[in-house]
């Protein structure tokens, strides 16, 4: 018998206080945004969908033509569901807000439609990241208090992975769920139930390039862990897609890590959609995220753009640095 996101997402909703039937409406607009993202990924090189859109993003990055429809896709799919107050991407430099009657309007979403874009035109994975918030306070739906919370008042995250496989990985607060998409009946299946993230792992990931950038800490950090000083051999793994090498982090353990560079004193990873969605997946799955010195989940935003170092993965590992001077 199957389970699919729907029906998983009914079953959860009875244990999601206050939430009603609009938040299972809600996630199916981001898994059908998702699904016609993955129907143009899976033919991008026989569509005109390679390459560069031709502008750059508010982060300044050049934006690929997957970025700008994956982008579009969750802005309509979610534009028309009633529940949504406001919408935050990392392609849109201010958030998209939309008018509503006073009792709908109670949710904010904030996402990365396309992460780890460099990857499409050479056929590696790239994923998907959200968050879902309750609006906060006031009715005046373009205040980004509403979105500038903190990443433990998500309601709800998840990613989805398009890899060999296209994978749905989503937490409500009760346990981290995995489903696979089924291109036969065109449905997300239920295919890794509760996962858990291993203790303690033996993959180290970090973009080696930039280690002579790395704070001390890191350098020393990262020694360890390459000296067999925890009392294993690690090897090394990095995708440079966020999505693919932390879901074979959750699923295999070990550590990422994006610290702080030159070119990005505050690490590169946004704290909106990429670290506070996938640290709220890691903790749910019994891992840990820190940005070095506190819980991701408990760094107070400021600006929906910001940046922020970025440790996460199996306890172990997370807590010989956090513990590392
Ligand atoms: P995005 O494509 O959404 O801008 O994200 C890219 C991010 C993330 O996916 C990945 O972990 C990181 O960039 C890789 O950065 P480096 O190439 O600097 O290692
Ligand atoms: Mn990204
Ligand atoms: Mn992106």
């Amino acid at each position: 018998m199957i389970t699919t996101v729907q029906q998983h997402l009914l079953d959860m909703q009875q244990r999601i206080p206050g939430a009603r039937g609009t938040f299972s409406w809600l996630l199916s607009g981001i898994t059908l945004a998702t699904k016609m993202t993955e129907a143009k990924i899976r033919r991008a090189g026989l569509s005109d969908l390679i390459g560069a859109a031709g502008a750059t993003n508010v982060q300044g990055e050049v934006q690929q033509k997957l970025d700008v429809y994956a982008n579009q896709a969750l802005l309509h799919c979610l534009g028309v569901r009633d529940s949504v107050a406001m919408l935050v991407s990392e392609e849109n430099e201010e958030p998209v807000t939309f008018d509503r009657s006073p009792d709908a309007g109670e949710y904010v979403i904030v996402f990365d439609p396309l992460d780890g874009s460099s990857n499409i035109d050479v056929n590696v994975n790239v994923g998907t990241i959200f968050s879902i918030y309750r609006r906060a306070g006031a009715r005046d739906t373009s205040h980004p208090a509403h979105v500038l919370q903190r990443g433990c008042c998500q309601v709800a995250a998840g990613y989805v992975v398009y890899g060999p496989s296209t994978i749905l990985v989503y937490t409500t607060g009760q346990g981290v769920f995995g489903f696979t998409l089924d291109p036969a009946i065109g449905a997300y299946v239920l295919s890794h139930d509760n996962i858990r993230m291993p203790e303690r792992g033996s993959i180290y990931s970090v973009n080696e390039a930039n280690s002579d950038d790395f704070p001390r800490r890191y350098q020393t950090y990262l020694a360890r862990l390459r000296s067999g000083d925890l009392g294993r051999k690690y090897t090394s793994r990095y995708v440079g897609s966020l999505v693919a090498d932390f879901h074979r982090t959750v699923l295999k353990g070990g550590v990422f890590l994006y610290p702080p560079t030159k070119g990005y004193p505050q690490g590169k990873l946004r704290l909106l959609y990429e670290a506070n969605p996938l640290a709220f997946i890691a903790e749910q799955a019994q891992g840990l995220a820190v940005d070095g010195t506190k819980r991701i989940l408990d760094i107070e935003p400021h600006d929906i753009h910001q940046r922020t170092p970025f440790i996460i993965g199996s306890r172990e590992e997370v807590e010989v640095f956090m513990n590392s001077p």
